[in-house]
């Protein structure tokens, strides 16, 4: 696939995210919602680049899901991400007054306010999926094997797992393979989760299934790594979140800990490695986009 296809499919996909993201939310007003949920909607709505959910529907696709059977599930794992920057940003995990272009969820409503605002994407999340299930008359397994991956990656074992990690490493030289468990789970296990409910919800056989979690893992790997190298490289205004925070909060990132340089060339194997799944991914099915993706990520400017 061209760059500029895939940009062009990526744009589609951000302005039918954002619309079925609008439509999930349509309650969230001043007159009938909280002020937690007007929060949420600040922050889920307007802003970023939508991968996770990009990713589920891709795969769904992919394997002939109908839009109906995965809008849900991409809804909800934005919904979770979304929840997950706003409790990242809080002054009490990393103190950012920045996302997404505009001001962080508690410089905007309070601490407490944005608390609630997490707690309810992170609510929403399930009540969506879950409603879908409750309604539907086919792919019933599919859809509760879905939520049930989306629940793991979010939870104990997963992201909060990275997250905990995250902040026992401040001020810690984390070594390799510590740093790579908890890339794996800060930002590996939802990458990992929108793949495999696409892949679930299309009843991929079990051998495709532990390909797409090989290459969600190698892909949250470079996802985090080049956030990691943005956070020292790149601009607030190209970003739209703060950066050098990495450094000033002595976090054990790939940077930190191993350099600029070290962390592109690591980048490369990973990229390198990816590829080889996607090879073998690609035995009968067209798998363009996901190629296309995997030169985007390294590369990424935001
Ligand atoms: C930022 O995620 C947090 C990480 C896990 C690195 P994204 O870079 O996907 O943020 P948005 O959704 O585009 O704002
Ligand atoms: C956050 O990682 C990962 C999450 C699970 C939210 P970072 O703390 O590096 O993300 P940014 O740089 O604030 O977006
Ligand atoms: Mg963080
Ligand atoms: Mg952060
Ligand atoms: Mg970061």
């Amino acid at each position: 696939m061209l760059k500029s296809d895939f940009n062009a499919v990526l744009l589609q996909h951000q302005i039918a995210i954002e619309s079925f993201l609008e439509d999930y939310t349509s309650n969230y007003t001043e007159t009938s919602g909280s002020s937690a949920a007007i929060a949420s909607r600040y922050s889920l709505l307007g802003g970023g680049k939508r991968i996770r959910p990009i990713l589920l529907i891709e795969v769904a696709k992919l394997y002939g899901v109908k839009e109906s059977d995965y809008h849900p599930f991409a809804a909800a794992i934005e919904m979770i991400h979304t929840y997950s920057l706003i409790h990242d940003d809080l002054p009490a995990m990393d103190d950012d007054d920045l996302r997404r272009g505009q001001p962080s969820c508690h410089k905007k409503y309070g601490e407490a306010t944005a608390i609630l605002a997490g707690d309810l994407l992170l609510t929403a999340a399930f009540e969506i999926m879950l409603r879908d299930i409750s309604h539907s008359s086919a792919l019933i397994e599919e859809k509760i094997q879905a939520a049930l991956l989306i629940a793991e990656a979010a939870g104990g074992q997963g992201m909060i797992a990275g997250q905990c990690l995250d902040l026992q490493l401040e001020q810690v030289k984390a070594t390799e393979i510590i740093l790579t468990d908890l890339q794996h789970k800060k930002t590996g296990a939802l990458l990992v989760a929108s793949l495999l409910a696409g892949a679930v919800l299309g009843k991929a056989t079990e051998f495709e299934i532990g390909l797409w979690k090989q290459l969600g893992l190698t892909w949250g790997l470079i996802f985090q790594m080049v956030d990691d190298v943005l956070d020292f490289t790149s601009d607030a205004s190209v970003l739209g979140k703060s950066t050098g925070k990495d450094e000033r909060d002595q976090k054990s990132t790939f940077v930190t800990v191993y350099g600029l340089d070290m962390t592109k060339e690591l980048i490369r194997k990973e990229q390198g490695k990816a590829s080889k799944l996607l090879e073998i991914l690609s035995e009968g099915q067209d798998i363009g986009f996901f190629m296309a993706l995997n030169d985007y990520l390294p590369e990424r400017a935001k």
